[in-house]
């Protein structure tokens, strides 16, 4: 897939985007407001993972990429990560089969390496087991950075330069492209940021360079297939431009 292909959509898609990329904020905010322990406001963010999941399905979003957890989060509470990691595990056991009856194939974005051995073994076995499927792309961030994953294109690009692979003059936006973690995955073209906060936090800083931004206050534990479909709708109503003109 070239630079253009990844970037833009077939006019046909261009109503429903390709591909929706969601930072999924507000999980503590949740459970602090009702007064319970963070780990709940995530284990209701998983219910509303699945939402997402039968949203995109049911709109005909074929991509769906959801920062779970970022390099950043290792610096959160022993704790925390570790019944986050719990959930993960228990939630790729739990939708197994709904992935297989869809057709969607589960992929990894990110460190996945830096996991502990028991989830990223699980997460590995479902990714294979769903490697053939193609009606939908289920990708989970994990461990993931964009200043990471850009630095890691680069040093792959040193070392191909370094080894006479790969001419320096052949170092453009596609040869970087090429490099990021899953090179065959077009741009996100809506972004979504749950709770309110105006920030990209690191994520995917290369791929969202044209995406669609729509932030909403809701907390993401709240947020279920009728928000999906209202920012859905209201990616409907934008104009992409691309840098062109309209
Ligand atoms: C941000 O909320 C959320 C996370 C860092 C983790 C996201 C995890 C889930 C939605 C649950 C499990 C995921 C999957 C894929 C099953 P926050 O804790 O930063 O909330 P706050 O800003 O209100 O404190």
């Amino acid at each position: 897939m070239t630079v253009a292909e990844r970037r833009k959509p077939t006019p046909q898609a261009a109503a429903v985007p390709r591909h929706v990329a969601v930072i999924m904020d507000g999980n503590g905010r949740w459970a602090r407001q009702r007064g319970l322990p963070r780990i709940k406001g995530h284990e209701r963010g998983a219910d509303s993972v699945r939402a997402a999941v039968r949203a995109c399905r049911d709109a005909g979003v074929k991509y769906l990429t959801l920062y779970a957890f970022s390099v950043e989060n290792w610096s959160r509470p022993r704790a925390e990560i570790a019944a986050l990691m719990r959930l993960l595990r228990k939630f790729i056991r739990d939708n197994e089969n709904e992935l297989h009856e869809n057709r969607i194939r589960l992929r990894l974005l990110g460190r996945v390496g830096d996991l502990p051995a028991d989830v990223r073994g699980e997460l590995r076995r479902v990714e294979q087991a769903t490697a053939a499927y193609d009606a939908g792309h289920l990708i989970l961030a994990l461990s993931y950075g964009g200043r990471t994953e850009i630095a890691e294109a680069a040093r792959r690009i040193a070392q191909e330069v370094r080894d006479g692979k790969l001419d320096p003059a052949d170092v453009d936006e596609d040869a970087v492209a090429r490099r990021l973690y899953l090179p065959d995955v077009p741009d996100p073209d809506l972004m979504i940021r749950t709770s309110g906060e105006m920030r990209l936090s690191n994520f995917l800083l290369w791929q969202l360079s044209y995406a669609e931004l729509y932030v909403t206050a809701v907390l993401w534990p709240d947020f279920r297939e009728p928000h999906f479909k209202a920012a859905l709708e209201e990616y409907g109503r934008r104009q992409r431009r691309f840098g062109d003109v309209s």
